[in-house]
């Protein structure tokens, strides 16, 4: 029996992982924090990853899992690398990882645990989705907030383009990575349809919410003390105006044939996920 465990099962990527690998017919165990979240999955474990005596029980009889990051820890390397040899010499065969476009592997934090499970686990693959549809509709993200508060995107990023992907989208690359018979062993380059400026995406918000959102172009400096006035903690706040200027800079101006290739449907775009997604806040 094929026994999946689900990690972050109650979030933007792991929910609809749940379903889908539910749906086709595999025994899936969430693990969160919390309570059993909805996605009809057959089995649940409380699971911290920063409580190892949680660990133990959610590993018992699985063969492959999805494992994303802590929230808001600085290297969660150091958490994870722990676990997931735990996890190997449990006889876990399979891993899917859900790392970032902007985490090259061998890099710091996650890009550490790309590189862990390169070398080490039989079979694997790593996510490296773009940004979020979902920040600007979720109201814990900082996008979502300030579209709340005053209808203002403020950001380090000028001109510079993103290949923002619905985590719908990345979750169907998901699903096929850890329900696949053949493991897919590779790094996938997961983004929407369109490269988007954030003057782009105020435009398409604009419109379709029927409402005035702007995108108000900072300096690095004054990015940074805008996250900081709205409680984001301090090296937090440093590596997203961090990534701000790489965006700047055009890293991520680019979109790629993933969710097409390895799912065989079109990924969505911006504005069609705005339609059809009120904002939790609204
Ligand atoms: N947002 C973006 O634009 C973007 C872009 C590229 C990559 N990513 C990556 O996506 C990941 C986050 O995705 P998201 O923002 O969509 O969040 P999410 O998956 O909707 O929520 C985070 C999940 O992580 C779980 N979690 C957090 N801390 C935990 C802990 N200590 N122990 C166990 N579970 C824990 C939470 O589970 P509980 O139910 O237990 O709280 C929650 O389900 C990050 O690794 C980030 O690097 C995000």
């Amino acid at each position: 029996m094929k026994r999946i465990l689900v990690i972050g099962a109650a979030g933007n990527t792991g929910h609809p992982i749940t379903e889908g690998l539910t749906a086709e017919g595999f025994t899936v165990r969430t693990a969160t924090r919390d309570a059993r979240p909805p996605g009809g999955a057959a089995e649940h474990a409380r699971f911290d990853w920063a409580d190892p005596t949680t660990h133990e029980a959610a590993l018992e009889g699985v063969n492959r899992m999805y494992v994303l990051a802590p929230a808001l820890v600085e290297d969660p390397s150091v958490l994870m690398v722990p676990f997931l040899e735990r996890a190997l010499r449990r006889g876990v065969r399979r891993v899917v990882l859900l790392s970032s476009s902007a985490v090259p592997e061998a890099g710091p934090g996650l890009g550490q645990v790309h590189h862990f499970l390169r070398q080490h686990a039989p079979e694997w693959s790593v996510l490296q989705p773009s940004w979020f549809m979902q920040n600007f509709i979720h109201p814990r993200h900082h996008w979502a907030a300030g579209l709340q508060r005053d209808g203002t995107l403020v950001t380090a990023t000028g001109d510079g383009r993103i290949g923002f992907v619905d985590a719908a989208d990345i979750a169907a690359v998901g699903i096929r990575a850890l329900a696949d018979d053949a493991s897919h062993d590779t790094a996938h380059v997961i983004t929407g349809p369109q490269a988007l400026s954030y003057d782009d995406v105020a435009a398409i918000l604009s419109r379709v919410w029927n409402r005035p959102i702007r995108h108000a172009r900072a300096s690095p400096e004054e990015a940074l003390r805008h996250l900081r006035d709205a409680g984001m903690p301090d090296t937090y706040a440093r590596l997203l105006t961090m990534l701000d200027g790489l965006i700047h800079d055009g890293a991520e101006d680019r979109v790629t044939d993933t969710v097409s290739r390895i799912t065989g449907h079109s990924p969505r775009d911006f504005e069609s996920f705005v339609r059809a997604h009120r904002p939790v806040w609204r």
